[in-house]
């Protein structure tokens, strides 16, 4: 029976990806594995700036991993959040006891980088930026990262990014100290890899446990090591989809994601959580009291959406436009979704 996949992640992957990731494992100490590493990690490169860093995990991971090697307790961390994933950003740096001054001018908007460098500037000492690129619950993205970047710079800040939904179909174009993201939503690989992308030397003053011990990681990648078993059959997927992602070109990767985004902005007679100025390319979030009729309508039709989290969960739906998704299934699915809100 047909179904397709418009979510947020994981996300509907390329025939070929799937291939290349049923295989059996390889022993990681082995050569021929290495060699497999090495490509993927070469493509990574190509995708963001950075050391790129695959840890068995998922975005949640990855974040942490970021939060935990970068910040110690008690230190001052400006956080900006314009929904869920923002919200369980500053979750991850309360736990690891920094002191979190959270900025936020509303659902699905972003707060502009001349606020976030007043407040810098007013508060002292602050040791991070950390903000979400790609805000999966409101569809919202954060398109003024080369700005932020100048006034981490001006404040002699950090800037941490949690990029799980963004990269590599809402680009990074900017050198950001570390980007964390996961290899199951616009890497269209399967879930099981945490990627992050690192620019600054880790600053962790406390203990990290292994599973996220970043220099552990950085000391073992110029040998094509790990400090423990990666995520071997994730590393297959990637090769593939990161051949189907550079092959495409970058910008034309988000070039596409645009185009998909755009229809439903245009054309789903729904009102969009973000604001026009920051609506996402990958996941669109759109305000409904019937979310749960809506995303019933389309899993009949074989489409699967998801509903919405955080405190708009009952009243939104998200649609994700990431991986084997075509302008013909957008139409269906508009087509449907406008027909039942019309009645
Ligand atoms: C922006 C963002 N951050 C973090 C996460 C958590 O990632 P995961 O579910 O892979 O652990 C997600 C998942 O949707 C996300 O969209």
């Amino acid at each position: 029976m047909f179904m397709k996949l418009l979510t947020p992640g994981p996300v509907q992957i390329p025939r070929e990806v799937i291939e290349a990731f049923g295989k059996q494992p390889l022993f990681h100490k082995l050569q021929e594995f290495k060699e497999v590493f090495r490509e993927v990690l070469e493509k990574l490169s190509k995708v963001v700036m950075g050391t790129p860093i695959v840890l068995p995990g998922t975005g949640t991971l990855a974040v942490d991993t970021m939060v935990y090697n970068y910040v110690n307790p008690g230190e001052k961390v400006i956080a900006l959040t314009y929904g869920e994933f923002g919200d369980r950003l500053i979750e991850s740096l309360e736990s690891r006891g920094a002191e979190v001054f959270r900025l936020s001018v509303g659902i699905g908007r972003v707060p502009p980088p001349d606020v976030v460098e007043d407040l810098g500037r007013r508060l002292g000492d602050v040791v991070a930026i950390a903000l979400v690129h790609n805000e999966t619950g409101a569809g919202c993205v954060n398109r003024y990262l080369d700005k932020l970047r100048d006034v981490a710079n001006s404040l002699g800040t950090l800037l941490l990014v949690d990029s799980v939904s963004g990269v590599p179909a809402e680009p990074i174009r900017c050198c950001v100290d570390v980007v964390a993201t996961a290899s199951q939503k616009a890497f269209l690989a399967p879930p099981g890899g945490a990627i992050l992308y690192v620019n600054t030397e880790p600053r962790a003053k406390y203990p990290v446990p292994r599973s996220m011990n970043l220099s552990k990681f950085l000391n073992r990648i110029k040998d094509l090591e790990t400090p423990y078993t990666p995520p071997i059959n994730v590393i297959y997927g990637l090769n593939a989809s990161l051949d189907y992602i550079l092959g495409m070109g970058l910008e034309n990767y988000h070039e596409v994601h645009r185009v998909r985004a755009e229809y439903l902005y245009s054309n789903l007679r729904l009102t969009p959580v973000a604001e026009r100025s920051c609506r996402s390319c990958t996941v669109t979030a759109f305000y409904t009291d019937r979310a749960r009729e809506i995303i019933d309508l389309l899993r009949r039709y074989g489409y699967v959406i998801a509903g919405g989290v955080g405190s708009i969960k009952d009243y939104s739906v998200r649609i994700g436009v990431m991986g084997d998704v075509s302008i013909d299934d957008l139409k269906v699915v508009t087509e449907l979704v406008n027909e039942y809100v019309g009645k």
